[in-house]
């Protein structure tokens, strides 16, 4: 049990575990992070600063979050998943690490892995399958079922999960009639550089 506190065996920094979450030895928790009720954070886990890890949820063994991070309630983060800064991970959402399983055939030697990239965000229940990669500040609907690499920027929806549109670094979907375009609610810039990739320009 951890106190709100530093504890000499998880980082030399300080973070909040709520006294019912369990964080293995050999875990490292960045600044101001907190973990709240019912969580288990297992060995070989880095979660990085101003993190929010909701109840009920599971990480680890030997993944890496980033920093300023949300996991919401109820998401288990398998050995296999690596997710960047800024991701969004919402209730109830599913990661998997392994394609075909079966009760009666080891295959944990099989794993697939799946990064999550800055900025992303997973709407609530929804399925990423493994091997996949959600690009920068992609954004998953609720309820959608990913099943191959997510360009950075997309939207996508549905099951099987197919791309809807654009989406802005602020969750505003763009519209490009040309190349280039504006997002209407924070002005960022976006080019799109190919029919399937959008880049942002930094003014
Ligand atoms: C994607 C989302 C942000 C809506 O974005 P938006 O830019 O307003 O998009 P729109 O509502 O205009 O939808 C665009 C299209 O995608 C469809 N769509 C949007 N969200 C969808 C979803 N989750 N599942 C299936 N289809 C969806 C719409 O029906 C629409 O389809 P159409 O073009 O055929 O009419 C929202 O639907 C969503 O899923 N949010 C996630 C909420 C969540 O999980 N929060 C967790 C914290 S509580
Ligand atoms: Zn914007």
């Amino acid at each position: 049990m951890i106190e709100p506190s530093l504890s000499d065996d998880h980082s030399s920094k300080q973070f909040f575990a709520h006294s019912s979450a369990v964080v293995d030895d050999n875990v490292q928790v960045g600044l101001n992070t907190k973990i709240w009720h019912f969580s288990h954070i297992l060995s070989g886990t880095h979660i990085g600063d101003n993190c929010n890890i909701g109840q009920n949820v599971v990480i680890g063994p030997n993944v890496s979050v980033g920093d300023r991070c949300k996991i919401q309630n109820n998401v288990s983060v398998y050995n296999g998943v690596t997710i960047e800064d800024g991701v969004f991970c919402g209730p109830s959402m599913v990661f998997t690490n392994v394609y075909n399983p079966r009760a009666e055939i080891p295959r944990m030697d099989q794993m697939r892995s799946t990064l999550v990239k800055k900025g992303t965000t997973i709407g609530a229940n929804a399925t990423i399958l493994c091997g996949t990669t959600l690009g920068k500040y992609s954004f998953i609907g609720a309820g959608a079922v990913v099943l191959k690499n997510v360009p950075d920027y997309a939207l996508m929806v549905g099951n099987p999960a197919v791309q809807k549109g654009w989406i802005c670094v602020c969750g505003v979907q763009l519209s490009f009639d040309t190349n280039e375009t504006v997002c209407k609610d924070c002005r960022r810039l976006y080019q799109k550089i190919r029919p399937d990739q959008i880049i942002e320009i930094k003014r």
